[in-house]
């Protein structure tokens, strides 16, 4: 008998869950709203992270960059990246040939910074004082964004591996 009165004992009345105030409720339209503004916002936010960054998967990025390598870049580069053919071997003067930007190359040897930036200022900033570099700057030529989408067609060329390798070199400490 004992027992049978401590289970009772221990039985909770289960709490009855009041009825939702169907006023409290945000119409359909108020929902439909907030989430067209959040995938707006989203979208320029991931937007501008994209034009700060050469994303090889970016279809339209690097669509935008085959066509600026094309009229600015293949005729030292190569139109297919191959570089000069004579790349390794120096000119008279000590200036070098323009190297290929696909994985024969060692574009990738490189962090996107450093790309961009030889790049946009040219190879006067970047090399020794007394080095004659050959390779001009686009900062005249192409905005921040024509720079990054021509980065992110060269590393679009690469094979996935280079990809991987290049990649690490992009993070910190990498
Ligand atoms: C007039 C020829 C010429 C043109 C046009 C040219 N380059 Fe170059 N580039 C060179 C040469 C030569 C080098 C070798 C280094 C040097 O001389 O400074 C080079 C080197 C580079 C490097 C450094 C590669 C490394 O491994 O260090 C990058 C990056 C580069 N070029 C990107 C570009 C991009 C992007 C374009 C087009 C927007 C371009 N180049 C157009 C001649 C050219």
């Amino acid at each position: 008998m004992a027992s049978r009165k401590k289970q009772r004992t221990k039985q909770k009345t289960p709490q009855e869950t009041p009825p939702k105030d169907p006023r409290k409720t945000p119409p359909q339209g108020v929902w439909i709203g907030a989430l067209a503004t959040a995938a707006v916002v989203g979208y320029l936010a991931l937007d501008r992270e994209a034009s700060h960054r050469a994303d090889p998967e970016n279809a339209t990025q690097v669509a935008h960059g085959a066509e600026l390598y094309a009229a600015h870049c293949a005729e030292c580069h190569g139109a297919n990246l191959e570089g000069d053919e004579n790349w390794q071997m120096p000119l008279a003067d000590g200036g070098l040939r323009a190297p290929p930007h696909d994985e024969s190359g060692h574009t990738w040897h490189h962090a996107d910074a450093h790309l961009f930036a030889y790049s946009k200022n040219g190879g006067k900033d970047m090399a020794p004082a007394q080095f004659k570099s050959n390779m001009p700057g686009f900062a005249e030529k192409l905005t921040d964004g024509d720079i990054w989408a021509v980065l992110a067609y060269i590393k679009s060329r690469w094979p996935r591996h280079i990809q991987l390798r290049q990649d690490r070199l992009n993070s910190p400490g990498g």
